[in-house]
């Protein structure tokens, strides 16, 4: 879709030590540099540090999995928007599904750390999707527009511009299943209605929607050719530099 600049982001989960974030990054440097897409890496905490340095000076932006609502205080094992800040972080992902069905993540803590990340003018990467049961039970179109919903409470319209939304059907992460290209559309087309009918049509046109799930070298191009995906959240193929070069290169 025309405007939409697609982002890659690689979501590195609970991966990749300090030294194997060197490797990581240091192959993936040069196979990246002349990539149309924007591309970013998610990182664990403690590698954050490590790949700012790396990156200084490419085309990969900096991301963080995950930030608190508070300011600070007693939160013992959480980071906040702060620190982020102070790392040069630019991304942060939001309410990925493993959060809420390992963490307590609820619509509600998504919304509260998606407005720290905001106020602190870190971009969230909120995400969004259903579960198995929940698409068997032909609940898609709600559990995305509630979870839209939820996640966007008393964001307002000047913040939209800072947000990228991802799409991920939690039975399609890591599973080697991916949504079809026309389902995964579909789902997309949902959300961006969404945000029309909260924000207004023109705002529903500029926000970007990413896929995520199982997206890999070999499904990226059909996937990407479809009017509302603009770019993936990118798990396991983000943890080999070959395989997650083919991705951005292919979107
Ligand atoms: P996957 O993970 O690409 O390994 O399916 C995507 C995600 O969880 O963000």
């Amino acid at each position: 879709m025309g405007e939409r600049l697609p982002i890659i982001a690689g979501n590195w989960k609970m991966n990749n030590t300090i030294k194997e974030t060197k490797e990581l990054l240091t192959a993936l440097i040069p196979l990246v540099k002349d990539a149309k897409a924007e591309v970013a890496v998610c990182v664990p905490y403690t590698s954050i540090a490590t790949a700012r340095k790396l990156i200084r000076g490419t085309n990969i932006k900096l991301g963080a999995e995950n930030v608190h609502w508070a300011d600070k205080g007693a939160f013992t094992g959480e980071i906040s928007a702060d620190m982020l800040k102070e790392l040069k972080v630019e991304y942060v992902i939001v309410g990925h599904s493993e959060r809420r069905q390992f963490f307590g993540e609820t619509d509600e803590t998504v919304n509260k750390r998606a407005q720290a990340a905001l106020s602190r003018k870190l971009k969230p990467i909120i995400c969004v999707g259903e579960l198995l049961s929940e698409r068997e039970n032909g609940k898609t179109d709600e559990v995305v527009i509630r979870q839209t919903k939820g996640a966007f409470a008393g964001i307002t319209k000047g913040n939209l511009k800072n947000i990228v939304i991802a799409y991920e059907p939690v039975w399609a992460i890591g599973t080697g299943k991916t949504a079809t290209a026309e389902d995964a559309d579909k789902t997309i087309a949902v959300i961006r209605k969404t945000i029309g009918g909260l924000y207004g049509k023109v705002a529903a046109e500029a926000i970007r929607i990413q896929y995520g799930g199982s997206m890999n070298a070999k499904n990226v191009t059909e996937l990407m050719a479809k009017p509302n995906i603009d770019g993936g959240l990118i798990g396991g193929a983000s943890l080999k530099a070959e395989d997650f070069s083919k991705v951005v290169l292919g979107a």
